[in-house]
Parts: structure tokens; C-alpha cells; sequence
């Protein structure tokens, strides 16, 4: 680990002649921080040996207690050590100093800081750690700080036994960055055999110490014409610097600007050795020595520890966590915050979490500069006010928690079209003065004509893209809960009587419209039961029109209340209904067009020869289970499905999967369809949850269930209920195939054979849990989508290995981490 010396670059710095300017600083205690621990508030006091002035430290920390040492001690010691700070409480004591920025390199020694110039002592990496700083050739013996130093750096007396002092009465000019103290620099060490070279050695503690060396040289002797003082300055036996001649009566700093490594014995060698010319033996002044310390963890950015403090004042905070860096020690961070923690740069906050921590007032701007957010959960305060634009703009952001809070107006249309395009989750349920969407203004309207005809017209959910029948659940029980009673969800704000052109997508149709968008149901997606699917065309963009026709005693509330919340219901993964028409009896539902038709036309190759691939056929999973998750757990109310399966999972152009037809089941009582078990419970044969089926009890487990039942299809591709099977039941078939070690048999014949049987097998497990007949065993959607995105990402891993022979689009997988997103429907 030898260096190579060419490569460093030196540097020397001269007296610059300012005799002026060093009497000043001499006497500046500016920028200076010298606190007495633990003495009372308002405490002031000079200490007498070196004339710095202690204050309390009152106001720099609020924890801890304070307390003092025995009289009996107290003459043995200065003045700042008899009183004394103690920490009882809590793992995190932070002092927060004052800082000049930008012009200084603070170091430590108890709690005084002090401030150096920015251009001195230069790290590459980490601090820099005191090693030695020794006033070398020492006459007085004493230790040097503030009064001989500016800096209050202290320099400890340093002699040799082959060497002897020399000193001069004359001034010597200290003025360059480094000032060290003038009385270091009026005394010298030379060899005292004239001839030698003066040498010293340190040895490391470790073969990796890095560290930094300063030497100060001033020619302090008065020099005959005919005399010379040159030599050259040798690392480990390695020429560093020089010739070189000490300036008469003034310093010169000489240092390394890159850090040096000590050798494979773990000693570095210094040695100065005079030349052929000099007349007279190498000096040394004054000499200091910093070891490197890496640390582990660089600060918060400034600007977000500034915006952190302005939201912890803005709504005092009363965390006592909330001390120092909102950041590190990682392992200390402020609660409700998370961090970037990469190597080598400074933390940034990747999310703030004030969920029911009082919060009152309005959504700050503050929050604005904390850029790098990820993550913001507001929930469960009493905010009032807008929900503001800016958080349309933090581009990082992706998942906003607002829930359950007093906000009013209307949500910033931008922010909307994010949460609509899935971009962002947005969360606003629980805030009743809150308006999402350009219903708002027609729902008030509606409702001073109190006297609403009741509509009669089938309200029909059914959601044909492509061919193939969606059949649907129905619940006779009509057993209406708060879905029910949710008619008037909203409020339209009055100082918002506009609607933005985003917003204004959501919108209420005529007759007329449906009828141009659907260019007079010129071409049907798909015939059902209960109505026909068209294809249109909505501002531009391809959407699918249901029609529905048979009339149901739904009413017009009801029909309303349903689609209000439907049209607050958005996630990537779930098909998103973008307008609705009620005319008399012509009520028609508009979701955007999902291309690719649904799960069950690719799995039989209705769609055509090609076949989905293990990781499509996963991807899909993913996603349908993220959006089911998303109606279990980020709605509210709870949104149960009820129709889970390969129909009702819909692809779009770029395969990307989305669950149809949520939501409308429950208060969307249906026509009869042969498909369906016409008892009190319906759903899909096969795909129905036996326990549900048994006793009438829907939970969303009903929805893990089917799910288990889809998961099972994507890996055999075989039908869910067939009468020549062994077991007719496809998850009693692969039940009693596993049971008797037959586990490749079930596996699609058709798939492609690029695949980790493993991800195949850890599905197989999954969907198998899903289908366990006591529905409290069965996993939750939450641990379900976790199970499916490791199978993804296992797959995924392997194929990026794997390139040349995988042409589907890795790029546009986009999971997101956020299992409970979005948009949570109010409805109470
Ligand atoms: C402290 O200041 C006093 C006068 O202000 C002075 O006499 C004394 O020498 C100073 N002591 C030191 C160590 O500088
Ligand atoms: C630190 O600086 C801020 C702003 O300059 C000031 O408001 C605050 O009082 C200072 N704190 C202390 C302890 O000096
Ligand atoms: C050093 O401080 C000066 C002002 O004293 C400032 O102009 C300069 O930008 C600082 N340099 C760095 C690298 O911080
Ligand atoms: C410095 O001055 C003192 C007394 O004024 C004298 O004793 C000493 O020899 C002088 N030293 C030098 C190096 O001139
Ligand atoms: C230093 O002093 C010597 C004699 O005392 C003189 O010859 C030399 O020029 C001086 N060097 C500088 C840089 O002033
Ligand atoms: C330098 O010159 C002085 C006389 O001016 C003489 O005494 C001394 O020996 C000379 N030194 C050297 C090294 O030649
Ligand atoms: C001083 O160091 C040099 C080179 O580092 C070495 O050659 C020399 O022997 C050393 N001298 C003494 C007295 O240790
Ligand atoms: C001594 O100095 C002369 C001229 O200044 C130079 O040419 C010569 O190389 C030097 N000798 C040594 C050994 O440094
Ligand atoms: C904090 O963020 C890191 C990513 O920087 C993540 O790995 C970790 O799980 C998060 N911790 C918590 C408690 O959210
Ligand atoms: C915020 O914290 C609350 C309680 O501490 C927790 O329930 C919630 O999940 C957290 N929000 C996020 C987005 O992690
Ligand atoms: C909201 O906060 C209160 C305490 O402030 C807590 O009791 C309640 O459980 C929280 N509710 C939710 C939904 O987090
Ligand atoms: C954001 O930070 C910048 C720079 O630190 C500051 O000028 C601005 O006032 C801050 N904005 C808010 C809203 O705090």
C-alpha cells in the first residue's frame, strides 16, 4: 500500500501580509459556540485562563436535567465543568447549534465550536479527526488555545531528544488560511547533528488510516549571504516536497490535499533531509496531523431539515423525538419519518407520516420543499381549508393520506388526473366538505328538486368489453348498508361553481351523447344478459358504453349514490368508470376501453395462437390482486367484489390487468342470468365461496376465495368446473394431484416452458390457501399480492439474464409499493 507520490499534487500556501486583519481576528470570539453545560438558563461567564466566554446551554437542547459538582471540586477545575448535563430520559438528545453556513469547518471538543476558514483543512471523504497539533521546538512548555490562537485550535509543546530548539525575539508573520498561532512559530526544532535528517515516525492503528498532514515552516534565523537552509520532505523513503527554503520571518503551510495511506507496516515516516547546497540542517515549527473518519451517514439536506422545521413550528409538532437531524443516526430518525439513507449522499425525507398527530390549520406549504417525498399521511388530524395545488406538483410523491380530516373545497383538478391515471394515491375519505369530482355542482342542484322521479330501468352491471358473458352476483337480501345510505356524499363548494375540464371528464351524460360517442351503437363489444356493450369514443379517447336495459325498482338515488361512488373509486387496476347517462329509463355506465378484452379469452386462446407466458400470466395476477386489495383495504366502505374471475379481469393495450365490475354488485341487484345460483347467494359456480354459499355471511374472504380459484387457472389452464375430472372442482383436482406427487401434470400444457417452477409452485401454495374452506384460514389480499409480486420479481430477476430470449415489455411492469391507495369513496 505504498503511495506513489507523483500523483499528489501540492500545495503551498504564503504569508499574505496582513498584520491588520490578524489583530482583529485575534481578539474575535465571533462564531465561537462555548456552552457551560447544565448551568441555569441565562448563565454568562468569562474563564479566567483563557478569557472565552461560557454561556448556558439552555437554549440549544431541551432535554435532560441539570445539576452541578460538589463545592469540594469545583477549585480543581475550571469553571465550565462544574456544572453538568444529564440525559435520564429518552434515546435521543439532540443540541441544536447555529451554524454559519457555507464558510466554516466546524470541529468539536466537548461543546465548543469553532469556526475555520472554508478553504483549510480539506477533506475528500468523512471529518477529520486531531491526531497531533504540536508546537514544535516549544521553549515555554505550555499548551497553546484561545488568546495565542484565533482559532482556539490547541497546540501541545513537541521536542525531541535529537533535536534542539531555536527561537527568534523578531515578529513572524502567521498570516496565511492556517494562522497558527505566532508563539508556535517564533521557536523551531533543527537536528542537533547538523547532518542528519530529521526524522519521525508514527505508527497506525490500522493498515487503512488515512490521514492528512499540515507543517508550518518559518525561517526564524537571521541568514549570512553566504548561508542556505533547503531541503526536501520525504514520505516513507519517497520524495513528497522540496527543494525547499523557509521563507525569512514568515510561515509557509505545507500539506497533502489527498489523503495519504500509511504503509504495509502501518507507519508512516517522515524525513527531512537537507540538500548538497544548504549550508544549514532542516526546521520545523509547528506540525499537525488529522486521521480521516469515515462517517457512516451524511446530514439531512439543508433545505429539508429547514421545511421540517417549519412544519414541526408551523403546527407545533410536540414530538420529543423531533430534536437534531430529521434523518440521522438512521437508527434515531424522527418518528413518522423515513429517509433515503444512500451511501455517500446527503439523506433526503422520502416520507412523512403525522397521521393523528393533532395537526390543525391548513395543509402547509412547507411540506412543498420536502421534494423528494414519497409518502405523505395526514390522516386523522383536523385540517381545514383547500386541499392545496403544490401536491400535484411534488413529482415524487405517490401516495397522499388525507382522510379523516375537515378539509373542504374541491381537490385541484391536476392532482385528480394523477390519481385517476394512477400515478399517485390519493386518500380524501372521512373529509364531508370535500368535493372530488364535477358532480358536485349538479349534485346540489338535484337536490332542491326534492321530488325525484323515481327511475325504473335496469340498472344492470354488467361490464362486456369483448365477447364472453359476465354473469353476477346478486343479494337478494338487499341487506343495504352504509353504501346504501350514502345518497348524498357530497358537497359542492360554493367558491368552486366551475368545472375543470378534468374534472368535467367524470361527467354526466345525455342521451344524445351516448348516442354520438357510441356513433349510434355502431359496434358491440359484447352482449350480455343484462345489456349491451358499444364501443365509443370520448374525448378522444376509446371507452366502453353498457347500455342497460331491464328496469329494476333501483331508484334514482340509488342509482346516483352508486356511481358517485364508483367515479371515486380509482386505481390502476381497476377499470375506471369515466361517465354515466340516466334519462328516463336509459341509463348507461361509460369505463374506459380496456383493448385486449379479458383474461379468460387469452387463457383459451380465443384471442388467438399466441400464448401468455409464465411472467405475463404472473404480472396479471399482480395486478388484478392489487386492485382487489385496493377495494378490500384502501375503500371506504370496504368494497367486496363478489364476481372475482378470469371474465371480470380485463387487459388493455399494453396488457396491463384491471379488475371490471366492482362496486355496481352491491346495490345493483341484477335480472336473472342462467349462469347464476338463483338462491339469497349468487355468484359464478365454481368460483363461489363454499362458506358463503353455506351461510350467507359475505366477508371480502369470499373475494380471496375466488381469487385462489383465478390464481389456479393461470397455472393449469384447465376449466373450474368439470364434470369428467377426476375431482370436478379445479381446486379439488389440484388438491388430489399434489396428493399424489403429480404435481407437473398440472401445469398449462400450452405454457411456454420458460419459467422457475418454483415461482409455479409458490403460486400453487397461494392459491391453495385462497381456497381453504374456513375462510378465517385463508390469507388476507394483502399477503396474497406480497406472495405474487416475489413469484414477479423471482421471474423477473431470472430473466434479466435471459433478454435475448424474452420479447415481452419488462418496462411497463409497474407495481407499486402502496397496497391501500387512492381515492377512498365517501360515502356516509
Ligand atoms: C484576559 O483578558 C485580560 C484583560 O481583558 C488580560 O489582562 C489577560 O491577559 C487575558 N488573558 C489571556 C489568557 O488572554
Ligand atoms: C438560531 O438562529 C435562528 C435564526 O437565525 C434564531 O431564530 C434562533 O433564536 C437561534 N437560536 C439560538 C439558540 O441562538
Ligand atoms: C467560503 O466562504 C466565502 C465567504 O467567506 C464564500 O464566498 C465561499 O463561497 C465559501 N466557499 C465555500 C466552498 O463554501
Ligand atoms: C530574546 O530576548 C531575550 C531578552 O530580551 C534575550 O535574553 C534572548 O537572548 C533573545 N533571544 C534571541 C534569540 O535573540
Ligand atoms: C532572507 O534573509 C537573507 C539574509 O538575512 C537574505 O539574503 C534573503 O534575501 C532573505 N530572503 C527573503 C526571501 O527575503
Ligand atoms: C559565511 O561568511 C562569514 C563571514 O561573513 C563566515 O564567518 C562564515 O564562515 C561563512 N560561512 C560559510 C558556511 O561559508
Ligand atoms: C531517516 O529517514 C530516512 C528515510 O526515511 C532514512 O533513510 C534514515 O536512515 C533515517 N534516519 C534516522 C536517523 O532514522
Ligand atoms: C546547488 O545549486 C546549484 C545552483 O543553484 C544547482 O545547479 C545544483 O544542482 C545544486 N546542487 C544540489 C546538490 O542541489
Ligand atoms: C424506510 O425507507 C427504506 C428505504 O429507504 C425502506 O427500506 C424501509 O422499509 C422504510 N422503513 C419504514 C419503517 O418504513
Ligand atoms: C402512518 O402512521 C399510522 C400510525 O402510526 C399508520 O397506521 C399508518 O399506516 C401510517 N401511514 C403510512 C402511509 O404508512
Ligand atoms: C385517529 O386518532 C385517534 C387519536 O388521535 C385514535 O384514537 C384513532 O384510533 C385514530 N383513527 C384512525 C382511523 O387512525
Ligand atoms: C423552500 O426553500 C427555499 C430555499 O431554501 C426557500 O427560499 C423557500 O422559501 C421555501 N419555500 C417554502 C414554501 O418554505
Amino acid at each position: 500500500m505504498l503511495m506513489a507520490f507523483s500523483t499528489y499534487f501540492l500545495l503551498v500556501l504564503l504569508q499574505i501580509f496582513s498584520a491588520l486583519h490578524f489583530l482583529s481576528l485575534a481578539q474575535d470570539q465571533s462564531g465561537f459556540i462555548s456552552l457551560d453545560c447544565g448551568s441555569p438558563k441565562g448563565t454568562t461567564f468569562r474563564e479566567t485562563t483563557t478569557n472565552l466566554t461560557y454561556i448556558s446551554d439552555a437554549d440549544f437542547i431541551n432535554t435532560g436535567i441539570g445539576r452541578s459538582i460538589k463545592q469540594a471540586y469545583r477549585t480543581q477545575f475550571q469553571q465550565q465543568t462544574w456544572n453538568l448535563r444529564s440525559f435520564p430520559q429518552g434515546i435521543r438528545n439532540c443540541y441544536t447549534l447555529n451554524l454559519t453556513i457555507g464558510d466554516s469547518t466546524p470541529f468539536i471538543s466537548a461543546l465548543e465550536l469553532r469556526k475555520l476558514k472554508n478553504t483549510t483543512y480539506l477533506t475528500q471523504q468523512g471529518s477529520l479527526q486531531s491526531l497531533m497539533r504540536a508546537d514544535v521546538g516549544s521553549i515555554s512548555n505550555q499548551v497553546l488555545r484561545y488568546g495565542s490562537d484565533v482559532f482556539d485550535r490547541v497546540w501541545t509543546p513537541y521536542n525531541f531528544e535529537s533535536w534542539s530548539q531555536i527561537s527568534t525575539n523578531q515578529t513572524v508573520k502567521v498570516g496565511n488560511a492556517y494562522q497558527p498561532p505566532e508563539i508556535a512559530m517564533v521557536t523551531a526544532s533543527v537536528p542537533t547533528d547538523p547532518d542528519a535528517p530529521m526524522n519521525f515516525t508514527l505508527v497506525a492503528g490500522s493498515r487503512t488510516t488515512r490521514f492528512y498532514f499540515f507543517m508550518h515552516f518559518a525561517e526564524i534565523q537571521e541568514l549570512n549571504s553566504n548561508e542556505t537552509r533547503e531541503f526536501n520532505i520525504m514520505f516513507n523513503d519517497k520524495h513528497f516536497f522540496g527543494p525547499f527554503r523557509p521563507i525569512n520571518f514568515t510561515t509557509t503551510s505545507v500539506y497533502n490535499p489527498t489523503e495519504f495511506v500509511v504503509d504495509a507496516n502501518g507507519k508512516y515516516t517522515f524525513s527531512l533531509q537537507r540538500t548538497g547546497n544548504s549550508t544549514l540542517p532542516p526546521l520545523l515549527n509547528a506540525m499537525e496531523i488529522y486521521l480521516v473518519t469515515l462517517v457512516p451517514l451524511q446530514e439531512t439536506e439543508r433545505k429539508e431539515v429547514d421545511a421540517m422545521m417549519n412544519i414541526k413550528s408551523g403546527y407545533g409538532v410536540n414530538k420529543i423525538d423531533w430534536e437534531g437531524d430529521p434523518c440521522v443516526p438512521r437508527d434515531y430518525r424522527w418518528s413518522g419519518v423515513n429517509c433515503s439513507y444512500i451511501d455517500n449522499e446527503q439523506q433526503k425525507i422520502i416520507s412523512l407520516n403525522l397521521s393523528a398527530s393533532g395537526l390543525t390549520g391548513e395543509i402547509l406549504e412547507f411540506i412543498s420543499n420536502l421534494t423528494n417525498l414519497e409518502v405523505l399521511d395526514l390522516s386523522n388530524n383536523t385540517l381545514t381549508g383547500l386541499v392545496p395545488e403544490f401536491l400535484a406538483n411534488m413529482k415524487s410523491l405517490k401516495l397522499i393520506n388525507l382522510s379523516d380530516n375537515e378539509l373542504n373545497g374541491s381537490i385541484p383538478a391536476n392532482l385528480l388526473n394523477k390519481a385517476r391515471r394512477g400515478s399517485i394515491s390519493l386518500s380524501i375519505g372521512g373529509n364531508t366538505g370535500l368535493c372530488s369530482s364535477g358532480l358536485c355542482a349538479t349534485m346540489k342542484k338535484k337536490k332542491r328538486n326534492t321530488v325525484i322521479a323515481p327511475v325504473s330501468a335496469s340498472l344492470v352491471s354488467v361490464f362486456l368489453i369483448a365477447a364472453g358473458i359476465v354473469t353476477f352476483i346478486i343479494l337478494k337480501r338487499k341487506k343495504r348498508d352504509k353504501l346504501g345510505n350514502g345518497t348524498t356524499p357530497l358537497h359542492s363548494s360554493s367558491h368552486h361553481g366551475y368545472e375543470s375540464p378534468v374534472i368535467a371528464k367524470n361527467r354526466k351524460l345525455t342521451y344524445i351523447d351516448v348516442v354520438k360517442i357510441t356513433n349510434n351503437f355502431e359496434r358491440v363489444l359484447g352482449r350480455g344478459g343484462f345489456g349491451v356493450v358499444y364501443y365509443g369514443v370520448l374525448d378522444n379517447e376509446p371507452v366502453a358504453v353498457k347500455m342497460l336495459t331491464e328496469s329494476t325498482a333501483l331508484g334514482y338515488k340509488q342509482f346516483k349514490a352508486e356511481v358517485e361512488l364508483l367515479l371515486r373509486v380509482h386505481h390502476k387496476d381497476l377499470t375506471c368508470l369515466v361517465g354515466y347517462c340516466e334519462e328516463g329509463e336509459k341509463m348507461s355506465l361509460i369505463y374506459e376501453f380496456m383493448a385486449n378484452g379479458d383474461l379468460k379469452e387469452h387463457l383459451s386462446g380465443k384471442r388467438g395462437p399466441s400464448i401468455l407466458t409464465w411472467k405475463g400470466r404472473l404480472r396479471i395476477a399482480a395486478e388484478s390482486a392489487q386492485g382487489l386489495e385496493y377495494l378490500h383495504n384502501g375503500c371506504k366502505p370496504q368494497i367486496v367484489h363478489r364476481d372475482i374471475k378470469t371474465t371480470n379481469i380485463l387487459l388493455n393495450e399494453k396488457f396491463q390487468a384491471k379488475l371490471a365490475d366492482f362496486g355496481l354488485s352491491k346495490s345493483f341487484p341484477l335480472g336473472t342470468d342462467e349462469t347464476h345460483i338463483s338462491t339469497v347467494v349468487a355468484g359464478t359456480p365454481g368460483y363461489l365461496d363454499p362458506e358463503y354459499y353455506r351461510t350467507n355471511r359475505l366477508t371480502e374472504k369470499s373475494d380471496v376465495f375466488s381469487f385462489g380459484v383465478v390464481l389456479l387457472e393461470l397455472v393449469t389452464n384447465r376449466p373450474v368446473i368439470d364434470q369428467k375430472r377426476e375431482r370436478p372442482h379445479i381446486g379439488e383436482w389440484v388438491g388430489f394431484m399434489l396428493s399424489r406427487g403429480d404435481i407437473t401434470s398440472i401445469v398449462d400444457p400450452k405454457l411456454p416452458g420458460d419459467f422457475d417452477p418454483n415461482t409455479i409452485w409458490k403460486v400453487v401454495e397461494t392459491a391453495m390457501a385462497c381456497l381453504h374452506p374456513s375462510s378465517s384460514r385463508r390469507p388476507t389480499m394483502t399477503q396474497v399480492v406480497m406472495d405474487l409480486k416475489e413469484c414477479l420479481n423471482m421471474e423477473m430477476a431470472r430473466n434479466m439474464g435471459n433478454r435475448m430470449t424474452d420479447s415481452t415489455d419488462d418496462s411497463s411492469i409497474q407495481l407499486s409499493m402502496d397496497f391501500t391507495t387512492e381515492l377512498n369513496p365517501v360515502a356516509r
